[in-house]
């Protein structure tokens, strides 16, 4: 009894509740520690297979975001050839329009307007399902207007900052000013004048306020030469596809020359993906943000060194980029990419 009774003080009581608890806490440590080794991998398998049957396919890598999908829009004729588009961008998706073949698969209501009929036709079709980054551009690799030392779209399109088009929504492909910058129409000044078969001048105020009933008609518009640019998809989606058809029913329904017609359009894409109706960067901001070209000398806002030189005649020789202006040997002014 007397011995039970001393086992049985307080102290022998605390004593024991503090090795139950360590044993205890022990016990608990053991556990977590065994789950942690050997738990994790299994335990996250199985979340995913219970998650994957409650919501359907449903793979690891959902949780990466998406890949977005690129497109080139190409308003072609058939003298030109794009098959180059396919052997360097074979990841791009290719919507070569013929617009002078009415059987082709894809192929515009009307083949009027240049390159815009082909670009309208694109959004308007595709409106429901649309490319993430579309570039609309023109089928030949070499041409006049693309803003490279030897006019080769290859490194123009390999140098092209599919990120920036995603920040900014609209980027024109170009940046030399020469053709379209800082100021190609007035067009209030130049209403009704008819300078040059080519100039739009005197026919944009009359299309800008049928294009933009909601805008007042600028006084100046400028943005660099010659209808190439991207859009996102989000861009595009920010006008109703009513807007894309009203602005193709006025291309079919004019009476100006295709010359003109065209011009207009391709002095208004930049205003109708949401830019001042003067879009026009210096060329050392624009290269380094278009095409990652950021350590150029510039002459002045309009160009930098040994980019772009406006060309003496708008159709290249025979053979270029291998035969020059007079029919001489020449080599490529860079490299190719
Ligand atoms: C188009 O250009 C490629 C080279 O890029 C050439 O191999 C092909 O024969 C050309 N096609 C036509 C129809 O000229
Ligand atoms: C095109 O012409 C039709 C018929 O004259 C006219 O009703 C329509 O408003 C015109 N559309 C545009 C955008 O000019
Ligand atoms: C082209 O480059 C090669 C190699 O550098 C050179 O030998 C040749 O003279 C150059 N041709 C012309 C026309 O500049």
């Amino acid at each position: 009894m007397v011995s039970m009774r001393r086992r049985c003080t307080p102290r022998t009581i605390l004593i024991a509740f503090l090795l139950w608890l360590l044993l205890a806490v022990l016990f608990h440590l053991k556990a977590e520690l065994w789950d942690y080794i050997d738990g994790p991998g299994y335990l996250v398998e199985e979340d995913l297979e219970i998650t994957d049957l409650a919501n359907g396919p449903h793979t690891p890598t959902a949780h990466t975001p998406k890949k977005r999908r690129t497109a080139v829009v190409v308003a072609s004729q058939q003298t030109e050839n794009a098959t180059w588009l396919s052997a360097y961008f074979p990841d791009w998706e290719k919507n070569i329009y013929a617009v002078d073949n009415p059987a082709a698969e894809l192929t515009v209501p009307k083949n009027k307007g240049r390159e815009s009929m082909v670009y309208l036709t694109f959004i308007i079709d595709n409106y429901e399902d649309l490319p993430d980054n579309i570039l609309f551009i023109h089928p030949n690799r070499y041409q006049w207007h693309n803003d490279d030392p030897d006019y080769d779209g290859l490194p123009m399109l390999r140098h092209f900052q599919i990120p920036y088009l995603e920040k900014e929504g609209y980027v024109n492909i170009r940046c030399a000013w020469s053709l379209g910058c800082p100021a190609e129409m007035k067009p209030l000044d130049e209403q009704g004048i008819h300078r040059a078969q080519v100039h739009a001048g005197g026919d944009y105020k009359q299309a800008f306020e049928v294009l933009f009933p909601e805008k007042e008609v600028p006084e100046i518009v400028g943005v660099s030469c010659c209808a190439q640019f991207a859009a996102t998809k989000e861009k595009v989606l920010e006008r109703p596809r009513q807007d894309y058809e009203r602005y193709r029913e006025w291309l079919l329904n004019t009476t100006l020359d295709d010359s003109i017609s065209g011009r207009i359009l391709e002095y208004s894409w930049h205003i109708i993906f949401g830019k001042e109706a003067v879009h026009c960067p210096s060329a050392r901001e624009c290269y380094c943000n278009v095409f990652g070209l950021c350590d150029l000398q510039c002459t002045d806002k309009s160009g930098c060194y040994g980019r772009y030189s406006l060309p003496p005649y708008s159709t290249l020789p025979y053979g270029w980029p291998f035969v020059g202006w007079h029919g001489e040997a020449r080599n490529r002014s860079a490299l190719e990419a």
